[in-house]
């Protein structure tokens, strides 16, 4: 039977991840953050200390560059060659790496396939920047995700201070900005809601607020009546 595929795009800091893990949960799904996959790409190119001017030393690497995407209790983990990296790839230069990175038309099509298979076996959630438009285009249900960057910096800025990683709130607000330009103008696969997505604007939301919205957005869409 055809899994149900839920796409979620928007940009960085809208609360696509944290949303889309409840909402799963709700609804019974698996969630996949594929963002995750482009910071193991970024994180493996930060430690080869490639050019990251150069697409082509970018490449360079993928031939070495092991991903893999395993839940353990629950959780998704990165693995890079056989390493945890599931922290390593949260701290802001892994950020600005994975966007980098992302631009790279060899790293996207060594990830798709990988997404694609995940979708096509689980009733799933998957979260990132073209579900809707290039991963999973028949995505039953798409949704975009914003919120305003002030919004989103100040969200990103006190997640990883609860991680206890040091931060600047100007630079969160500018590492942002930068990411949103960088990864809506981009050649290839670049950030835009799909033609048949909802867009769903987070701003001064609850959490619980914005997972509600979303949970009711998937039942109109998908007309699911999953247990929530
Ligand atoms: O969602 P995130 O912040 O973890 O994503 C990290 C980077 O990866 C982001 O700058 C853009 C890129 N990305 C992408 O190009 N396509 C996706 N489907 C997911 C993320």
């Amino acid at each position: 039977m055809k899994k149900i595929n839920i796409a979620i795009d928007g940009p960085a800091g809208a609360g696509k991840s944290t949303i889309s893990r409840k909402a799963a949960e709700r609804l019974g799904y698996i969630y996949i953050d594929t963002g995750a996959l482009y910071r193991t790409v970024g994180v493996s190119a930060l430690r080869r200390k490639v050019n990251m001017e150069s697409d082509d030393e970018i490449a360079g690497i993928l031939p070495d560059t092991n991903v893999e995407l395993k839940f353990i209790d629950g959780e998704q983990r990165m693995f890079l060659n056989g390493e945890d990296v599931s922290e390593e790839i949260r701290l802001p230069e892994a950020s600005m790496a994975a966007s980098r990175v992302s631009a790279v038309p060899a790293v996207r099509a060594f990830l798709f396939d990988l997404q694609r298979d995940i979708a096509e076996k689980n009733n799933c959630i998957m979260d990132g920047r073209d579900i809707g438009t290039v991963v999973l285009p028949n995505a039953q249900v798409k949704i975009f995700l914003t919120a305003s960057p002030e919004c989103r910096a100040e969200r990103r800025y006190n997640e990883l201070c609860e991680k206890g990683i040091q931060a600047d709130y100007d630079q969160v607000l500018s590492d942002i900005i930068k990411r949103d330009y960088d990864d809506s103008h981009r050649k290839i696969a670049p950030l835009k809601p799909a033609d048949d997505a909802m867009t769903i604007d987070t701003s001064g939301n609850e959490l619980e607020q914005s997972v509600e919205c979303v949970i009711k957005a998937i039942r109109e869409k998908a007309e699911l009546y999953a247990d929530a």
